[in-house]
């Protein structure tokens, strides 16, 4: 973190080793003189935003993140979530994508460890069961779109089971270490809204695990997901539980999902609930994370009309003898 201000760098320096001493005010003072001679860093007003909001000045924390969401209006940061965690801004209905990718870019390496071994992270297998156990026939997919795919968990999980498997991610980081791994047969990055935007009916099974914890509002991606599918095509996606009929951000940036919300989302959005189960899907601070695992349908009666390749339904038809 440089704020292309060699004396700027250095009081941040100086004021990280007060931090970590606990003299918080002295560390603030010393960030607070550096942003003098660097006023335009958005990284820096940031950090202040996160010291003076630890020392109860919340005014102040205010004052700093929203100095930095002007300054980077992509935020980067993640600024307006500090500002909605902190009573200071409406509740974004979703996190600022640069925010997102960011994020997952800097543990894209070092994610699999992370979630699977220190976590226990479970929401691909589990999942994949769930799409298993409620098959019509031999519970195989001619094309599955992995959606938000990650280093490629959920993929490896349904790779035997797709004909055509492709993944998509916010994070460059994250696309390229799954395609290390070899399991799809195509790649993007992209946003989901925006990726599935350019589909018409042309997945048997959309997979989301763990994804759905970034958006906060869900109407527009079941929307986008219902029109993606084929006819009688399913949708397998993990939320975070959340109490009541809405959804919040939680203090973990993270946002959690009441059942109600997810039913008539899906109900309003023309697609089907076939299950919605409880599950723990890691852990956090020694604490199990409750979540649901869902699956939905595309009615097959609906949307013929939507099918824009009548070969490729043939082809699909050809595989998975169910549809
Ligand atoms: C917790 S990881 C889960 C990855 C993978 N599905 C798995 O189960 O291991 C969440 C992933 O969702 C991606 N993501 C979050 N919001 C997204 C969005 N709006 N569009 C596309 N990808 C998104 C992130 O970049 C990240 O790779």
């Amino acid at each position: 973190m440089t704020s292309g201000d060699l004396l700027a760098d250095r009081r941040l320096e100086m004021a990280r080793a007060l931090m970590e001493r606990g003299d918080v005010s002295a560390a603030i003072e010393l960030l607070e003189q550096a942003l003098e001679r660097a006023c335009e860093w958005a990284a820096g007003h940031f950090l202040l935003g996160e010291w003076r909001d630890g020392a109860g000045d919340r005014d102040g924390a205010v004052e700093a993140y929203s100095r930095a969401l002007a300054l980077d209006p992509q935020d980067r940061a993640g600024a307006i979530l500090r500002l909605a965690l902190i009573g200071a801004a409406a509740m974004p209905d979703a996190p600022p994508p640069a925010y997102v990718a960011g994020v997952f870019d800097d543990h894209a390496e070092d994610f699999d460890s992370a979630l699977v071994e220190r976590l226990g992270y479970t929401v691909p297998r589990a999942l994949a069961d769930l799409v298993a156990e409620l098959a019509y026939d031999d519970g195989r997919f001619a094309r599955v779109l992995d959606l938000g795919c990650g280093t490629g968990l959920a993929g490896e999980r349904f790779r035997d089971r797709a004909a055509w498997l492709e993944g998509v991610d916010l994070s460059e980081g994250m696309v390229a270490v799954a395609r290390r791994k070899g399991f799809y047969d195509a790649l993007a990055v992209d946003e989901a809204h925006a990726f599935l935007a350019g589909v018409t009916a042309c997945y048997d099974l959309i997979v989301a695990a763990d994804v759905l914890v970034y958006l906060g509002d869900l109407a527009g991606l079941f929307q986008a997901a219902r029109r993606a599918l084929l006819p009688g095509g399913r949708f397998a996606f993990s939320v975070e539980q959340g109490q009541g009929d809405g959804f919040v951000l939680n203090r973990g940036h993270r946002y959690a999902h009441g059942e109600n919300y997810v039913a008539a989302g899906l109900a309003a959005a023309g697609l089907t609930l076939v299950e919605m189960r409880h599950a723990v899907c890691r852990m956090e601070g020694g604490q199990p994370v409750e979540g649901l695992l869902v699956l939905a349908e595309r009615s097959r009666a609906d949307g013929a009309a939507d099918i824009s390749s009548p070969g490729l339904l043939a082809g699909v038809g050809a595989i998975r003898r169910n549809f």
